[in-house]
């Protein structure tokens, strides 16, 4: 079945960036000009994906605001023929998939996030985008969503997206046991979340990138909080598929950023304004110029 659907869980408390995140919801601080969520819906809508849910809480207006027209700042930026290009920038933002939202009432985890897009979802497979993972590529690559998109019609299962990380990384994500297949795709056996050193079975983790079907809905409803931190850890949900034989990892081509950590916003700034073609060049040389400096 075709993958038309996505859902972008973005109800994090995004504590790791207080006070940044206070009153801006850390899916909607920039990379360069744009909100990290856009690149993430443009990835979908470059991916075949045209209808997107995004899983919201409390305080995160704004990103419905930044996804819809803004006729009065349109109508001003129409007065000004030099000022077509910003005009268009803002416009077709609200073009490029049908947005749909609901609120996740309690931050309980990823899991429990997830749960709240049962309905939109129906029995499609659908694409899921952790709100704060940007990855950027090149634009002769195809975007990860379509990698993963490509492996679901290739092997008929669910998908995942990872990418080899340090060993301290791997301790704060999870860890993939797996067996290789072909060229950058795995079989995955056992996902186990957060691990203790002693725990690792790989240094292959979830980097914000899968493809589901509905029945991981009961996965998640069987799926116990974390007795440390009471969340409901989605990716344990992903280890009842593994443990079935239903997932493969894509060792995915593309640069991730975390943008719910402070080093992961300032390296996607960085490198985010070296590739712009506005400010790119001039912002490389203010890079020379500053390193002659430390
Ligand atoms: P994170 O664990 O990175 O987000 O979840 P967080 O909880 O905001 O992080 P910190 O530790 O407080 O800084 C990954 C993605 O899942 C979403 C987040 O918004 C993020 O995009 N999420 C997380 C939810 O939607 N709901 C939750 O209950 C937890």
């Amino acid at each position: 079945m075709k993958i038309t659907k996505a859902i972008i869980p973005a109800a994090g408390l995004g504590t790791r960036v207080l006070p940044a995140s206070k009153s801006v919801p850390k899916e909607m601080l920039n990379i360069v000009d744009k909100p990290a969520i856009q690149y993430l819906v443009e990835e979908c809508a470059k991916s075949g994906i045209t209808d997107i849910l995004i899983i919201t809480n409390r305080g995160k207006g704004v990103i419905e605001d930044h996804f819809d027209y803004a006729f009065e700042l349109e109508e001003n930026l129409k007065k000004n023929p030099a000022k077509k290009d910003l005009l268009d920038a803002v416009h077709n933002v609200a073009d490029l998939a049908n947005l749909y939202y609901i609120r996740q009432k309690e931050t309980k985890g990823l899991g429990h996030a997830i749960l709240a897009a049962e309905a939109f979802v129906g029995n499609e497979p659908f694409a899921i985008l952790y709100g704060d993972d940007i990855i950027l590529n090149a634009p002769d690559e195809p975007p990860v969503i379509r990698q993963l998109v490509d492996a679901y019609e290739k092997y008929g299962k669910c998908v995942c997206g990872v990418k080899e990380c340090s060993t301290e990384q791997v301790m704060k994500y999870c860890t993939l046991d797996v067996t290789h297949l072909e060229g950058n795709t795995y079989a995955v056996h056992k996902i186990i979340e957060k691990p203790d050193r002693e725990h690792i079975l790989s240094h292959f983790s979830i980097l914000g990138r899968n493809i589901v079907t509905p029945d991981v809905f009961d996965m998640i409803r069987h799926t116990k909080p974390s007795e440390k931190t009471g969340e409901i850890y989605f990716s344990e949900a992903l280890s009842g598929l593994a443990e079935q034989d239903r997932l493969v990892a894509v060792d995915f081509v593309g640069k991730r950023y975390d943008m719910g950590d402070k080093m992961g916003i300032m390296q996607a700034n960085v490198e985010g304004a070296l590739m712009h073609p506005e400010i790119g060049p001039a912002f490389k040389n203010y890079l020379k110029e500053l390193a002659k400096t430390l």
